[in-house]
Order: C-alpha cells, then sequence, then structure tokens
C-alpha cells in the first residue's frame, strides 16, 4: 500500500431529523471509529470529521407535520445525536453541522467555482408546482402511483416498495404532500452536473485503479456506470437549505446531496486553519464510511464534483457496510423498529464497550445482517465476561496473590512459553492486517483469539497448583500472563476503548503505541500492578427481557394503527374475474435487477412458455433460492416494461400490512400452467 503523510476519515453526516440507532452504529460509526483510533495508535496524523446532515426534505417534512421550524428539528437532533456519539465513545474529532455560516460559506463558495468554471448546464424543465401552496414540489413533497409497482405512496425521488429511483414526473395520479392537491406544471431553472462527461474518467478510477475496494462497493459502481450516467440537477425548489449562489436564483437551494458531502470540508475548516492539508495534498489519504444507500453519491457524484473543482483530493477508499436489521426486521425510523443509541445508554449505563464489541462481531460488512438482544447477551456474557475478563481477572488477581502486584521476572521458557510468545506477535499482525482491509469483525475475532489463547495458557500451566512445588516455573507463567494482558490493553483498544482505558489503569501504564503490541517485554519485572476488579458484568435475563417486551409493544402499536385487514374492494363480475388468466408455474431463473433493491427478474416456466416477470420482491427473499419455487402467475396482464425490461404478466403474492410478503403456491404439486380457478 502506498505511504501516506496523512489520513481523513469521514463518517456519513446523520440526518439531524432523528436520533442514531445501533444500524448506523454497526454500519458506519462503530467501524470508522475503530479505523480511527487504530491509526492514532500508530502515530498517524489522522482527523476523524462528522456533523449532522440538517438539509432535505426529510427535515421540512417533519417540521411541518410537528408545527415546528426545521432549525428547531435540527437543533434538536443535533444535540441529542451529539452528545450519543461522545457518550458511546466515538471519537469523531469533529462534530458540526450543515447548518453552520462556515458550511453555508464553503458549499456557496464551491459551487460558485464550478458555476464560473462552466461547469453546470443550466436548464429549464417543466416541474410540479402547487397552486394552493405556492411552490414547487421538490423530491419527497410529492407523492403518486409508482409506475413500476403501483404503489400509491410512492415519492417524487423514490418507490419505497419496490426501490426504484424516481423522477416526479414518473408518478402516475400526483399529488402535492404539503395541500394534496394535483399539481400543474411550471417552468423552473436548475443547474445540472454533467456526470455523462466523467463517465468515462470515473470508470478508469474506479474500475481499474480501485479494484481493491469491497465487492459490494466496486460492485453498485459498476452497475450504475454500466447504465450509463446522466446529468444530475444539483439545485432545488426549497426554502430550507444553501441558497444557489447567483443571480436569478431566488427561492432556490443547493440539493441537499451536493451541499452534504461539501459538509465534510467545512467542518474539516471548522477544526483547523491547516485543513487544506488534508484536503488537497495528493500525500492525505480520504476515507468515507458510509452506508449502502450512499455509495452512489460517495464514489460518483462528490468524485465527480471535487474532480471538477480541480485542487481536492479523491477518497482512496469507500469501504460502505450494508445494513442491520432487528429482530428480524428491517430498522424503521418511522415504525420505532430500532435501538436508539440515547436510549441504549440510558438503560445499560457502562456498557458501551458491551454494545461496541456486538455491533462489531456481527457488522453487516458483506450481506445484511441482524441483532438480536439473545445474540448482544451471549456476545457480553460468553465472550466479554466470560473469555477476555475473566483472563484479565485470572491473571491480576494471582499475581497479586502470589507478588503483591509486583510482575516477576521469568525464569527458563519452555517451547510451550515460546510458541505462545510467538502467538502474541501472530496476533497482533492478524489484527492489523484485517483492520487495514476494513475487515472489523475478523479483525476483533483475532483479537479475541488472544483472550482465549491467554486462558488456554493458564488452564493449561495451572500456576494454582504449581506453585507449590516450582514457584520458578509460575514467575514465568505469570510474567508471560502478563505480557498477553498488556498486549490486549493495546489490540482491543480500538474496539474497546472504556475497558482499556480501565485495563491501562490497572495495568498502572500509559497509552501505548500500537508497534509496541506483539513482544512479551511490554511490562518490566518488578512493575507495580493492580489486583484490578470484575472488568465486565453479566447482562441479566431480566435486561434482556425487558427490551424485547419494549420492542413487542412497539411491533403492536404498529398493528395497532394499521387496520389488520384492508377495506374490502369494489365488486367485480365474475364475467371481469374469468377474463383474468392465473396459471401455476415454477421460477426457473431469477436475477436482480441493477440500480435497483427491490427488483428482480424472473424466468418462468408457465407450462404455455418460458417467459420474463419483474418482480418487486428482492427484499423479501433470497434471489439465488428462488430458481425452483412453484408459484401462480397473471398470464394476461398487458406486458409491461420496467427498467428497460419487457414483463409479461405478474407473480401473484401475499403481503401483509408490515410488508412481509409469500407467495400463492399450490398446496399439492401441479403441472405448470393448470389454471386457477
Ligand atoms: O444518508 C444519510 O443519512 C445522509 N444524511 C448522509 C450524508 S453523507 C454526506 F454526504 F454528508
Ligand atoms: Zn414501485
Amino acid at each position: 500500500m502506498k505511504k501516506f503523510k496523512r489520513h481523513l476519515v469521514t463518517s456519513a453526516l446523520p440526518y439531524a431529523n432523528g436520533p442514531i440507532h445501533i444500524g448506523h452504529l454497526a454500519g458506519v460509526y462503530v467501524p470508522s471509529d475503530i479505523y480511527t483510533r487504530y491509526l492514532r495508535m500508530r502515530g498517524a496524523d489522522v482527523i476523524s470529521i462528522c456533523g449532522s446532515d440538517e438539509h432535505g426534505v426529510p427535515i421540512t417534512l417533519k417540521a411541518r407535520k410537528e408545527g415546528i421550524t426545521p432549525q428547531e428539528v435540527v437543533d434538536r437532533y443535533h444535540e441529542l445525536n451529539k452528545k450519543a456519539f461522545n457518550d458511546f465513545g466515538i471519537s469523531f474529532d469533529i462534530y458540526s453541522r450543515t447548518s453552520n455560516k462556515i458550511h453555508y460559506e464553503t458549499a456557496s463558495q464551491f459551487f460558485r467555482k464550478l458555476y464560473e468554471q462552466g461547469e453546470f448546464i443550466e436548464k429549464s424543465t417543466n416541474q410540479y408546482y402547487d397552486e394552493e401552496a405556492g411552490c414547487f414540489l421538490a423530491d419527497r413533497y410529492i407523492t403518486g402511483i409508482c409506475p413500476y409497482c403501483g404503489n400509491e405512496n410512492a415519492y417524487g425521488d423514490q418507490c419505497e416498495k419496490c426501490g426504484t429511483s424516481l423522477s416526479p414526473t414518473d408518478l402516475k395520479n400526483p399529488r402535492s404532500t404539503i395541500s394534496g392537491s394535483a399539481p400543474v406544471m411550471r417552468e423552473t431553472l436548475h443547474w445540472y452536473l454533467p456526470l455523462d462527461k466523467y463517465e468515462q474518467w470515473i470508470r478508469k478510477w474506479i474500475l481499474e485503479e480501485h479494484t481493491e475496494w469491497k465487492t459490494n462497493v466496486y460492485g453498485q459502481c459498476k452497475s450504475w456506470l454500466d447504465q450509463g450516467l446522466q446529468p444530475r440537477a444539483v439545485s432545488r425548489d426549497l426554502d430550507w437549505g444553501v441558497p444557489v449562489p447567483v443571480e436569478g436564483a431566488d427561492g432556490k437551494v443547493l440539493y441537499v446531496w451536493f451541499d452534504a458531502p461539501i459538509g465534510y470540508i467545512s467542518a474539516t475548516k471548522e477544526l483547523t486553519p491547516d485543513w487544506e492539508k488534508y484536503w488537497k495534498d495528493p500525500e492525505s489519504r480520504m476515507i468515507h464510511f458510509i452506508g449502502k444507500d450512499n455509495i452512489v453519491f460517495h464514489c460518483i457524484i462528490f468524485p465527480a464534483m471535487l474532480k471538477a473543482e480541480g485542487s481536492y483530493i479523491l477518497p482512496d477508499n469507500v469501504p460502505a457496510n450494508e445494513f442491520l436489521n432487528l429482530e428480524n426486521e428491517k430498522i424503521s425510523t418511522s415504525r420505532n423498529w430500532a435501538v436508539w443509541l440515547h436510549e441504549y445508554l440510558v438503560d445499560f449505563p457502562g456498557k458501551q464497550d458491551s454494545l461496541r464489541y456486538a455491533l462489531c462481531a456481527s457488522a453487516p460488512e458483506t450481506k445484511d445482517n441482524d441483532f438480536t438482544w439473545k445474540e448482544y447477551q451471549a456476545r457480553n456474557n460468553n465472550e466479554l465476561v466470560a473469555i477476555l475478563g475473566n483472563f484479565i481477572n485470572r491473571t491480576l488477581v494471582l499475581t497479586n496473590n502470589y507478588y503483591k502486584g509486583e510482575v516477576p521476572s521469568p525464569a527458563d521458557l519452555n517451547e510451550y512459553d515460546r510458541s505462545t510468545i510467538d502467538s502474541i506477535a501472530a496476533c497482533k499482525s492478524g489484527v492489523e492486517s484485517n483492520i487495514e482491509a476494513f475487515r472489523f469483525r475478523q479483525a476483533l475475532a483475532e483479537a479475541m483469539n488472544l483472550a482465549r489463547l491467554g486462558n488456554k495458557y493458564l488452564a493449561d500451566t495451572e500456576p494454582w497448583k504449581v506453585i507449590k512445588t516450582d514457584p520458578d516455573r509460575v514467575r514465568t507463567i505469570m510474567y508471560i500472563s502478563l505480557q498477553i494482558t498488556a498486549n490486549l490493553a493495546i489490540i482491543l483498544e480500538p474496539f474497546l476503548p472504556f475497558s482499556m482505558d480501565t485495563l491501562r489503569g490497572w495495568l498502572n501504564i500509559t497509552p501505548l503505541h500500537w508497534d509496541d503490541a506483539g513482544t512479551a517485554k511490554l511490562l518490566k519485572p518488578g512493575h507495580k500492578v493492580s489486583s484490578g476488579e470484575l472488568m465486565f458484568s453479566k447482562v441479566e435475563d431480566e435486561e434482556i427481557e425487558r427490551q424485547i417486551k419494549k420492542l413487542h409493544a412497539t411491533r403492536k402499536a404498529n398493528e395497532e394503527a394499521v387496520p389488520v385487514a384492508l377495506p374490502q374492494k369494489e365488486d367485480v363480475s365474475f364475467e371481469d374475474f374469468s377474463r383474468m388468466d392465473i396459471r401455476t408455474a415454477t421460477i426457473i431463473e431469477a436475477e436482480k435487477v441493477v440500480k435497483t433493491t427491490k427488483l428482480v427478474k424472473l424466468k418462468v416456466d408457465t407450462g404455455l412458455d418460458i417467459r420474463t416477470i419483474v418482480s418487486g420482491i428482492a427484499e423479501h427473499f433470497i434471489v439465488e433460492e428462488l430458481p425452483g419455487r412453484h408459484i401462480s402467475v397473471i398470464m394476461n396482464l398487458a406486458p409491461r416494461k420496467i427498467k428497460g425490461i419487457e414483463s409479461k404478466g405478474m407473480v401473484l403474492l401475499a403481503e401483509d400490512a408490515e410488508g412481509k410478503m409469500t407467495f400463492m403456491v399450490p398446496e399439492e404439486p401441479i403441472k405448470n400452467g393448470s389454471p386457477v380457478k
């Protein structure tokens, strides 16, 4: 790897319209903090940047719903989230916000520079306008029927049901979310970044020069690029945001995804007058920690902006994670299906490291993953308490008992001692190489192996038995166990900063350098250590049951909020029903449709033919497991083009109020093509 002079670590700026939950932590902030702490321990020049993303339509919608101003919304969540991150030990060097003056200035200057360089296309188009409210309807201010899946509440920028990105004019029967009225078309001027102009360059930069990026990131970039890039509007008709800083742009603000990543720059400016060396020196390395829904913005759009501006470096890596689910369901802010960080900190005081540990150990690094309270409890009780805490405690208590807390000098080493010492070095380098490759789960597993090794060493050598017969031997055993403990204090620091800080206190050592680890020479004979206490305490069943109950209450409230059964639709005649040609069929091939999160292209054997049907089911089934499934299809639904693919017919599914889906299948095997009556 190229040697860099300094590192700029950014973590996605969370929207200040809700609290931080475990999905945010596992996807972005725990990994970025581990990485930053590791670099700091290596003595690197590193800064970690984050802050609140305070613009965008979801914030103004929330303000409108609550009858308060957008500024009041962002003030509330900025403070809440900043404090929660800090209390959780996420060691940002700055947690800024995009409503700051410095951000307005930085984002305006950035826009103006591109504007003056002639980088934008200025274009008037017809956009939806709400005559009652007297404003244009950007993004989520407009809803309507999704042309792809029929969802009646699709947004102007995306259908949350089938995951397709939309533009407002794609919606059928559009309505304003402000007044509920049908909008009219009105001409409006906007600025577009011609991404198509950068396509060849981005292709080469990512697909040829960054083949080391994580496969989920690389794959998503490739599929965007393979679809071809289009000019993208970077302004909106809204009254909340950074005003477009050119003449004739009254009532227009920068698109939130234009200003938010510039927030990383403004925050660095706020942090240090030396900000330019982090952003403009090619010997600086920028890493963006984000969730998978932010990939296109950080890998394609922001780099194109930086490239167009001309004086900035580009990200060297973007280690995006997938999503974390909670108890087998998608985390949802609106449905309150989440573990909120600020609540966890109250419910589990002093247990920050337990959550950091559980989230890192099951982080969604390569695929979506699930958090369950039972697993959290097991990780804490069976790993932190039983393995790590137990080893540290035994070592310190025995040292205290045998040597009044003084590190003994070792006698002669035997083969087992030597191989144990060798394993310390191997563990350290395993942790290191995995952190550097952004494999934090594996890095943590390797670090914990050192504690396992320590426990095994004590169990095999049994100093409590040998002390009576061979005190010299015990000096060696305790010396080595203490060295393992001191090594743990280093290699676990990025993962468990609170506990390792306590451990350093017990070991009576100051913060150590990463490179000190890997040897059996960290604590000198005669050095005084304290007897320690219990480092981790058990999470009791009652605490877990309380959390699970809380989730059950949420589920119940959600169920009550949604009618259990939808009202019956209008009657149809038997003739109308008989016109529908429904038959049994079998899926023979299935593949996800690129650039969508929910669509799957199915090849289906209908008994009559083999045909393609596009269905919005990717999030409900494992796509690879679909071939072979028996289904029912409506054969004579008029063919439709979905994402450029001709879909002939429709797969029949049942869907409950929570969005859970299942195929309508024949109870017994029956030949493909059998009519459903
Ligand atoms: O997805 C989000 O939560 C966005 N607020 C992330 C913005 S990251 C950066 F560009 F600021
Ligand atoms: Zn849809």
